[in-house]
């Protein structure tokens, strides 16, 4: 043994963890909630939306396959994505007097209640299994996939957090069916992140059924319907998997997510998450066409599709300053360098660091052309007439 004064320690942590798409996971047959074991305890959190939606069945569920359970309903919504909502999920464990080897605590929700019971699970007694069942369509491709946790603190989005992975990740598509159409449009927008990004196949999916699923929500059981999620998944996955950590700054997931942030902080409540991450890549996709990335078929074609998804494409607090800053903000936070996703075509992406001022002027205008065509190009139309006037249309 040498005696010394400083000691470097290395160590590294595997992580395995399943991500499956399941049929009914509230049916009383259905075990997969307790991981096979029926005569299980287990303490269940949701929000107060999904409890009156599925309180009977998941209280139905508990007393057919726990022997003994404890339902936490915690208040919906981000403004309730607090550490009050931590602590009061940190109580309930230990009131529960959990089992941590054998227990895991089961969170069935959205993106903010399964971040919630993720943080607290994290810090209690420094890890503390959860299974998460995400019940929004943000949460069954993003939310519910992924390792991150969170609430906001004092004016800041997901300030506190932690990488824990949930260890089963329960993705039941039936939840979508009670959940309202600008939530479906707003889960819409993830997918279209992986689809212009990284997946050609996934967007010409979006492209013939965007609309039939933000009507059906996902309810006809079609083959594109399975395909549509699955390649979702499969692709956050596959850039998340070598990442986990974060600790390479360029991720190609983070595309629509540079002056997204800043959108939805100063738009709040007006903006949801992925409606401000759409007004994000129309934006870069309008850049993308001054640039030469993207040329005019391809930019109206994903217009139209975002058109389509009910999805906007701008909002007046994302004018040149507020994304000037944005800009200035993502770049201190990806250590100096802007590493900013812009799409290259559909379905490919390259990494830029030499935005300018002009660049983001340049896209605002074509923002506002681009925009107006995809609007009026499916404005309805009335036998034997012109196409509405735009001011008619939904706004975008
Ligand atoms: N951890 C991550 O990697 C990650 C990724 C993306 C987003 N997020 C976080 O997720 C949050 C957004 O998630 P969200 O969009 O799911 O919002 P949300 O959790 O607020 O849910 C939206 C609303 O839908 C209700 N709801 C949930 N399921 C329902 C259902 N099946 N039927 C009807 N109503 C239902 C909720 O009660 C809520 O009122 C944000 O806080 C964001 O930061 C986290
Ligand atoms: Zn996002």
């Amino acid at each position: 043994m040498t005696i010394a004064e400083n000691w470097t320690v290395k160590s590294q942590q595997d992580v395995a963890y399943s991500v499956e798409i399941v049929k009914d996971v509230l049916d009383v047959s259905n075990l997969a909630l307790v991981d096979g074991e029926s005569g299980a305890r287990r303490l269940i959190v949701t929000d107060n939306r999904v409890n009156d939606l599925y309180g009977d069945r998941i209280r139905a569920y508990a007393q057919t396959n726990m022997a003994e359970h404890r339902l936490l309903v915690l208040p919906d919504g981000e403004l309730n994505k607090n550490w009050q909502a931590v602590e009061t999920v940190l109580e309930a464990i230990d009131n529960f007097k959990l089992d941590r080897r054998r227990e895991p605590v089961i969170a069935i929700g959205g993106g903010v209640l399964t971040d919630v019971v993720g943080f607290a699970c994290s810090i209690y007694r420094r890890n503390t299994p959860f299974v998460r069942v995400p019940t929004t369509l943000m949460g069954i491709v993003d939310a519910g996939v992924g390792i991150k946790t969170g609430a906001n603190f004092k004016t800041g989005k997901n300030k506190i957090g932690t990488y824990f992975p949930a260890v089963g990740n329960l993705l039941d598509m039936s939840f979508l069916g009670t959940l309202d159409k600008r939530h479906i449009s707003n889960g819409l927008a993830e997918i279209l992140k992986i689809a212009l990004i990284k997946d050609e196949r996934l967007f010409s999916l979006l492209e013939e059924h965007g609309e039939t699923v933000l009507a059906s929500h996902f309810q006809e059981g079609t083959d594109y319907e399975i395909e549509i999620i699955a390649r979702s998944i499969a692709g956050m996955l596959e850039e998340l998997e070598p990442n986990l950590w974060e600790h390479k700054l360029e991720r190609l997931v983070d595309y629509g997510h540079t002056f997204s942030p800043n959108i939805e902080m100063k738009a709040l409540p007006e903006l949801l998450h992925g409606e401000a991450v759409n007004v994000d890549m129309a934006l870069t996709t309008a850049i993308g066409l001054h640039r030469g990335l993207v040329n005019r078929d391809q930019a109206e074609t994903i217009f139209g599709v975002m058109h389509q998804m009910g999805l906007p494409v701008s909002h007046p607090v994302a004018d040149q300053r507020l994304l000037l800053q944005a800009l200035a903000d993502t770049t201190r936070h990806r250590d100096g360098k802007q590493r900013l996703p812009l799409p290259v075509g559909i379905g490919n992406a390259v990494f830029v660091n030499d935005l300018t001022e002009a660049d983001i002027s340049a896209g605002l205008k074509l923002v506002a052309v681009l925009g107006a065509k995809a609007a009026s190009a499916i404005a309805p139309q009335v036998a034997g007439s012109e196409a509405a006037p735009v001011a008619s249309e939904e706004p975008v």
